[in-house]
């Protein structure tokens, strides 16, 4: 325990633990620091990286996903509630998708009240991109809202504090509550132990657990930040909390390669995508949606459909697929009212597509300049990405929370808003299940929603909970284990990555991804899979679950990328053993299960899973889908 013990360990105590630094966590930090100074209560940050950059909205973003427009009367609550469940093909919690939506205006117009700029009109209103989208120049959107959330903590003194560089590994358990969670520096050596009376989850959702499309020198590029890496899923099931919606994965469709956003081009350009022949297949194709009702009448299409009616050009072998950039540009140039203000026109459209990848995924603006991509005269290929697990935008996988007192029906609400069904743990943003289509301010809301709570929670149980000594010491060796496993035994090979002593996380993440990929229906295998496929997935994973007590680590960095691959893998098998319970297809476009190619009334439920902390035995649970709106 030599390496072990080199390490100091650190304990802070505090009453609201918020582990995460993106919108959800900022959100939390902010909410949770007006009522925490009200209750004279202390509330501590932690996070993985550093908040100004950190999380899903860490590059910026060049629009705003959710703004609902109450006031203004433009739209109601039950619109949006129905967008949402039509999305998801009928699958998300109406009570947890109209809390966010009642309180997700104020959180927008509280950004820009912080500075950050949102296009407006020459009536002062908000452009909007689609019906619920508004535009912004959002560079700098993450390091605006970061900066609120840092200021909030500050007013608290003593009282308010943030870590960063620290990597959250377990929650702490005792009585079956959670009280904190344990951690290391990755720029100091230092464990730490968080003790707290309530703690919000808001560790984002997970990438890499299926294999990426990119490879060599683009290796690991995706859509969602790759940094994400299935803490939040790890953290709430190792408390043994019910989980949702672990089957659905996020398939986005993107520019091809880079990732780009594709909502400006379909929404504020009203551009089409077509197959390499110039066919339309949201026209050619419209027949196949029938198969899908209600939801294939839905409007917009669901995610989903999209994507499924665009992978049938595919496996007929009609792509490449193109977004009609070049047609959309003319098209509106042509409406332009004055021919003479034509060529103005075409300017800010060229200044508008370009910053649309400028404020979000720069490598795309890269990719377009190296490939001579001109939007205003050439098409761009768009593909579908390989899959993600998130809470938000079009996914909703994350932890069963209790619903507000005042919306939910029985069984969707036992006590605090967005606790999980572990007393103490809450979860926000993409951490919590069933309430898609939050993105970054609604994730930032449900963050301030989770926060109010946890802070009520504290302040009713007002314990200071405490832990022995020899729960900590443990705690800490397995934290440390692969850095000990690594340094026994490092000379037995001369290639540190080749030993058959250990396996390093990099090779360790290439074997889960590969399992995902080819058993689990990833983009190598057109989304498909079955019982039989998942089940032979499920028998190798359970050689990865024995195989993870010898993954090593040469360094502290390496050691983050351990853990990170732990947590990857009960993402992966939650996944896995909930697709394998939904008897049906429920989501073409996201997955296709080739043995129940077809939805079922009877599957309108949500599949939810627990791990039980005691006996370490899965439970798959079904729980009713009520409508509200
Ligand atoms: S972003 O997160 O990268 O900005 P994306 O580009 O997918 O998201 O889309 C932005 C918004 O537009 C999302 O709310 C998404 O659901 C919506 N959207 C994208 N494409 C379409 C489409 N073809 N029809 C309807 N809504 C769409």
């Amino acid at each position: 325990m030599e390496i072990t013990n080199s390490y100091e360990t650190v304990i802070v105590r505090t009453d609201i633990l918020i582990l995460g630094g993106g919108m959800a966590a900022c959100g939390a930090a902010f909410e949770a620091a007006h009522w925490a100074k009200k209750h004279n209560k202390s509330v501590t940050v932690v996070d993985k990286a550093a908040m100004d950059r950190s999380g899903a909205v860490a590059m910026g973003l060049s629009a705003i996903n959710q703004y609902v427009g109450l006031k203004d009367g433009d739209n109601t609550l039950s619109e949006y509630v129905q967008y949402v469940k039509n999305d998801l093909m009928g699958i998300a919690r109406d009570d947890l998708v109209a809390n966010i939506a009642r309180h997700v205006d104020s959180s927008v117009h509280l950004f820009e009240k912080w500075g950050l700029p949102i296009w407006k009109d020459e009536n002062g209103k908000y452009v909007h991109e689609g019906r619920w989208q508004i535009m912004i120049n959002g560079e700098s959107y993450k390091t605006i809202v970061a900066e609120a959330a840092k200021k909030a903590l500050a007013e608290l003194g003593d009282d308010g504090q943030y870590f960063e560089r620290i990597f959250i590994t377990q929650p702490l358990m005792k009585d079956g509550r959670c009280i904190g969670a344990t951690g290391f520096s990755i720029r100091e050596k230092k464990f730490y132990v968080f003790l707290a009376n309530s703690v919000i989850t808001a560790l984002g959702g997970a990438v890499h657990v299926f294999k990426p499309k990119s490879v060599g020198e683009g290796l690991g590029r995706s859509w969602y930040p790759p940094f994400n890496s299935g803490a939040s899923t790890y953290f709430t099931l190792k408390a043994g909390a019910e989980m949702t919606c672990q089957e659905i994965r996020f398939v986005p469709v993107r520019f091809k390669d880079a990732y780009g956003p594709v909502g400006a081009w379909f929404l504020l350009f009203k551009s089409k995508a077509t197959n390499a022949l110039g066919e339309d297949y949201m026209e050619t194709r419209k027949d196949e949606l029938q198969k899908w009702l209600p939801y294939g009448a839905a409007k917009p299409t669901p995610a989903n459909l999209r994507n499924h009616l665009m992978m049938l050009e595919v496996n007929e072998g009609k792509g490449p697929i193109y977004m009609r950039t070049d047609e959309a540009i003319q098209k509106i140039v042509d409406e332009s009212e004055d021919p003479k203000t034509a060529k103005r026109t075409l300017k800010k459209l060229e200044a508008e597509a370009w910053e649309d990848f400028l404020d979000m995924t720069v490598s795309q603006a890269l990719l377009w300049a190296s490939t001579n991509v001109k939007p205003e005269e050439t098409p761009s290929e768009i593909s579908a990405c390989e899959p993600y697990f998130i809470g938000s935008h079009s996914g909703g996988n994350g932890a069963w929370v209790s619903g507000p007192e005042d919306l939910s029906p029985e069984g969707y609400h036992w006590g605090y808003p967005n606790m999980t069904t572990v007393k103490g743990l809450f979860a926000a943003g993409d951490a919590s299940g069933a309430s898609s289509h939050k993105f970054s301010s609604g994730s930032f809301t449900e963050g301030r929603i989770a926060a109010k709570g946890a802070v009520s929670f504290a302040v009713d149980t007002n314990e200071k909970p405490d832990i022995d000594e020899a729960v900590i010491q443990q705690l800490k060796e397995d934290t440390f284990r692969p850095l000990e496993l690594y340094n026994e035994h490092k000379d037995y090979a001369n290639d540190p990555n080749i030993n058959p002593n250990f396996i390093k996380p990099q090779m360790f993440m290439f074997r889960l991804q590969k399992i995902m990929d080819e058993y689990a229906g990833g983009a190598s295998q057109a989304f498909k899979t079955s019982k039989p496929m998942l089940e032979r997935g499920m028998h190798f994973l359970d050689f990865m679950k024995e195989d993870s007590s010898k993954l090593a680590a040469e360094d502290t960095h390496e050691l983050m990328r351990c853990w990170e691959n732990i947590h990857r893998m009960w993402q992966a098998e939650s996944h896995i053993r909930t697709i394998l319970f939904r008897e049906e297809t429920r989501w073409p476009g996201y997955y296709f299960r080739t043995d129940f190619p077809e939805m079922k009334e009877e599957w309108k439920v949500f599949a939810n899973c627990k791990w039980n902390p005691e006996d370490e035995e899965w439970e798959m649970i079904k729980r009713e889908v009520i409508d509200l709106a």
